[in-house]
């Protein structure tokens, strides 16, 4: 379930309904009221990094808007499509290079199959967003702080940093670090030099996927983080 937020200007921001994700809760449309989408990214191509971009949920609405994008991403299924069968039935998953191609879109987006941990953190991008991984078992090497401080650290000077992440349902959940209360993650991402614009706990969902088939329940939460300008030198 997503919901859709106008800008001033008219424009919305949805997600890729055509994405094996495209159902599934996000607050991303939120993000229409804090990046540019008209004329503006047209013709400025401010440039987003998509961390666990899959099959372009989020990578193809952000080009569309205009922006140039770096996609992220590890698994072989969502970069190059297949076919796999679930509880739910048979999906046929057109992979992000096609999905890509189909809209010529390869010139202005790089996809890079890579843990985003292994890449440079040299504040980029415009926009960096992750949405519902921070608590992925192979992420799990890595402190909560860690994984939402190098994210960060990609953004820009002025740029946006987008997470949605998920809060303990149960024990194990809360006992394992990587399902924050809102306040927790507050505190992780309220660092100098940066304002937390949103931080909200949008509910529970239930749902079942690729990795997580049994039916489930997730309490959904997103932050919404801007990266001030940096201080002006003293002359
Ligand atoms: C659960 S899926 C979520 C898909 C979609 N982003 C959504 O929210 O509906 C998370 C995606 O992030 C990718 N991912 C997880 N950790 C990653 C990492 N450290 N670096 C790059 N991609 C990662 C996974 O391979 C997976 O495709």
């Amino acid at each position: 379930m997503t919901i859709q937020i106008p800008q001033p200007g008219g424009e919305v921001l949805d997600v890729d309904r055509k994405s094996y994700w495209g159902e599934y809760f996000t607050y991303f449309p939120a993000l229409a009221r804090y990046i540019p989408l008209g004329e503006y990214a047209r013709r400025v191509r401010p440039r987003a990094c998509v961390i666990g971009a899959s099959d372009g949920k989020f990578a193809l609405p952000l080009l569309r808007a205009g922006w140039e994008v770096v996609a992220v991403e590890t698994d072989e299924l969502f970069l190059h499509g297949g076919e796999i069968d679930l509880i739910d039935g048979h999906h046929e998953i057109v992979g992000l290079y096609d999905r890509l191609a189909s809209e010529g879109f390869e010139d202005r987006c790089t996809v890079v199959k890579s843990d985003y941990m292994t890449l440079p953190a040299d504040g980029d991008f415009q926009l960096v967003m992750g949405s519902g991984l921070w608590s992925q078992p192979p992420n799990r090497v890595h402190p909560l702080e860690s994984l939402m401080t190098h994210a960060m650290d990609m953004v820009a000077p002025r740029g946006i940093f987008f997470a949605d992440y998920l809060i303990g349902l149960n024990d194990e959940e809360r006992e394992c670090g990587y399902y924050p209360e809102t306040p927790e993650m507050g505190k992780i991402l309220t660092r100098p030099g940066w304002e937390l614009f949103e931080n909200a706990d949008l509910g529970i969902y239930g749902e079942s996927h690729l990795g997580y088939e049994e039916w489930h329940y997730h309490r959904y939460a997103a932050a919404i983080v801007h990266r001030k300008p940096l201080p002006t030198p003293a002359t």
